[in-house]
């Protein structure tokens, strides 16, 4: 079914994160009439001041929009706030990306990851069920966040959605398996139109300083060393988050459609998709150009002395070493195909964060 993203309402969830708020710009850029509610408990996982700057950003971006914005400050674990949010807006596009992300962090606080992942992500479920109680028309398109990381140590490479992904190698990655599982339940249950969206290293402007590319620009602008896992044995399918949003916003608008079995009862108008650059690059190689972009924004001096800081090491429990869509689902159904090379996105990282910290 097409969605007119134009005088909709539209809940993001986890929108002063990272893609979260770049969505929010977007759309505040390129729609009109419509009323963008954004929800997050800008919890201190990282510093919330990167949050709070990505709020500016949106309200900078409010400006010159033709649509709305409200932010909420709340957690979706709040059952209540949940309810209350959906029974005053009535969204009928949902996005939820609101989680506790990382791998790493899920290994020592595993809590955070059941409080947001599950309890939280259930509570969106809940409430997209009742959005449709007294007849009205309610949630039309639920998208929410899956994770590259379900397809753990998978071999078969690219990871494809028809792989068998019951082996996760973290709690982040059972939570978001479980994510698509329970969403898959409530689309049958109560037909909601639903799409899990895998997405593959995200990096960028105003990005997550718990990930590689930033945490290594930190650690260097500071002269201190970074550690590259597995000897530096690693590829990833990074995708830039101007790319990101692009196919958030595409998938958006496509919702499965509502059908009816044989059997009267509906055919799950459920969805999932890898959104990834399908050509996944060796970490070194990452590496050596973030150290080339961050001289050319001026970050870090000409004569940086790289070799002295970078630090080897083996495999993190947790960690995978090869990541790498298949995007030809989201290419034949919504035209999606990545369009940023890794030198133009961390060229845009750099310039971003040399902006950034001069303050
Ligand atoms: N960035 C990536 O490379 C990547 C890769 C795979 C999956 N994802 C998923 O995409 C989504 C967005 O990721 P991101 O990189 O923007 O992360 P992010 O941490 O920057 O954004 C998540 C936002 O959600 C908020 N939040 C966390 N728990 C919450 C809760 N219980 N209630 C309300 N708000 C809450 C946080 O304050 C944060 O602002 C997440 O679900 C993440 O797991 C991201």
């Amino acid at each position: 079914m097409q969605i007119d993203l134009n005088g909709k309402r539209i809940l993001i969830t986890g929108a002063a994160g990272f893609i979260g708020a770049h969505l929010a710009i977007r759309l505040l850029n390129e729609t009109e009439g419509a009323e963008i509610i954004g929800l997050d408990s800008m919890n201190d996982y990282y510093d919330p001041s990167l949050k709070e700057h990505r709020l500016d950003l949106i309200n900078e971006a409010v400006k010159s929009s033709k649509s709305a914005f409200k932010f909420i400050k709340g957690n979706i674990a709040d059952k209540s706030l949940i309810d209350e949010v959906f029974t005053l807006y009535k969204p009928g596009v949902v996005v939820n990306l609101a989680a506790q992300a990382g791998v790493r962090y899920s290994i020592d606080h595993p809590e955070a990851y059941i409080e947001a992942n599950i309890i939280g992500f259930f509570n969106i479920l809940e409430a997209c069920r009742h959005s449709y109680d007294n007849s009205d028309a309610g949630v039309e398109h639920l998208v929410y966040a899956s994770s590259s990381s379900v397809y753990g140590g998978n071999k078969k490479i690219p990871f494809s959605t028809d792989d068998k992904v019951d082996n996760p190698v973290s709690l982040y990655a059972a939570t978001k398996k479980s994510n698509e599982l329970l969403a898959h339940a409530y689309s049958k249950l109560y037909n909601i139109p639903s799409t899990g969206l895998r997405f593959f290293t995200v990096y960028g402007p105003a990005g997550r300083p718990d990930m590689f590319a930033f945490s290594a620009t930190n650690r260097l602008a500071e002269g201190k060393d970074i550690t590259i896992f597995n000897y530096g044995n690693m590829k990833r399918d990074f995708t830039y988050v101007d790319d990101i949003v692009e196919g958030v916003i595409r998938v958006m608008c496509g919702a499965p459609d509502r059908q009816n079995g044989e059997d009267g009862l509906p055919i799950p108008p459920y969805a999932v998709y890898n959104i990834g650059g399908g050509h996944p690059e060796n970490l070194m190689d990452f590496i050596n150009t973030l150290q080339e972009e961050l001289v050319r924004a001026g970050v870090l001096p000409q004569d940086y002395d790289f070799e002295a800081h970078r630090k080897f090491a083996p495999m993190q429990p947790g960690d995978v070493p090869v990541t790498y869509a298949d995007p030809t689902a989201l290419e034949e159904k919504f035209g999606f195909k990545p369009k940023i090379e890794i030198r133009e996105g961390l060229r845009k990282f750099a310039e971003w964060y040399k902006e950034y910290y001069k303050k």
